[in-house]
């Protein structure tokens, strides 16, 4: 049995979730979400892996990559893709749950952070345990989204509204049922 795996991602009303390689909203709230929610650990010692798309990578400014505090993996099929120390590449998510795997003493969680097609194929597979959506309550210009959540995912939290300047969203926990 391989690790499973959890989702986080923010969608706008439309399941918009990028724009130009870029993210089309700026939410301190969200990204403090964010940061805590896959940099959280119960066990001391250990850490969290956060997976991403090689285009989300080259998404993330400079000075904040790697996500400090978690180990970044990035797919991508190159063999050439220049990476810093500490970053590993892996070619498909099967791979990602091996390094998982392989590193169990060290690793906690794994979260997958995009972009659209990291999410697309993730969401299908079974290894994939709990939706992390932040619901952002407005429509935005998207050219990527967020695959439509299958049934087999139940909503078990939701957060109250909050609001950034004209933006409220809130955040929603989902969860497999019968793992
Ligand atoms: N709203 C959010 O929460 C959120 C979160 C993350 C990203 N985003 C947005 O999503 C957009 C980027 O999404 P995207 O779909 O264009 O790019 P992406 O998924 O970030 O990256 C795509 C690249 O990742 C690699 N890749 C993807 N799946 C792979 C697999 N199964 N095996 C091996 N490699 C794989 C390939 O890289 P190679 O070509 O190098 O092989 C592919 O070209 C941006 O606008 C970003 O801001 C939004």
């Amino acid at each position: 049995m391989s690790y499973s795996f959890n989702i986080i991602v923010a969608v706008d009303s439309q399941f918009g979730i990028g724009k130009s390689g870029l993210l089309p909203w700026h939410l301190k709230g969200d990204l403090k979400y964010f940061k805590e929610r896959t940099s959280h650990v119960d066990t001391m010692g250990k850490k969290n892996m956060v997976a991403m798309g090689r285009k989300t990578w080259e998404s993330i400014p400079q000075e904040f990559r790697p996500l400090s505090g978690r180990l970044n993996v990035v797919l991508s099929i190159n063999p050439r893709l220049s990476l810093p120390d500490g970053v590993l590449r892996c070619e498909n998510l099967q791979q990602v749950m091996d390094q998982a795997t392989v590193l169990k003493d060290d690793i906690e969680s794994v979260f997958i952070i995009g972009g659209a097609t990291v999410y697309k194929e993730a969401i299908l597979m079974a290894e994939c345990r709990r939706l992390y959506i932040t619901h952002i309550l407005r429509k935005f210009e998207c050219d990527s989204s967020f695959p439509k959540i299958p049934p087999y995912f139940k909503k078990n939290i939701q957060s109250d509204i909050t609001k950034e300047g004209e933006v409220a969203y809130y955040f929603a926990e989902y969860e497999r049922l019968n793992p």
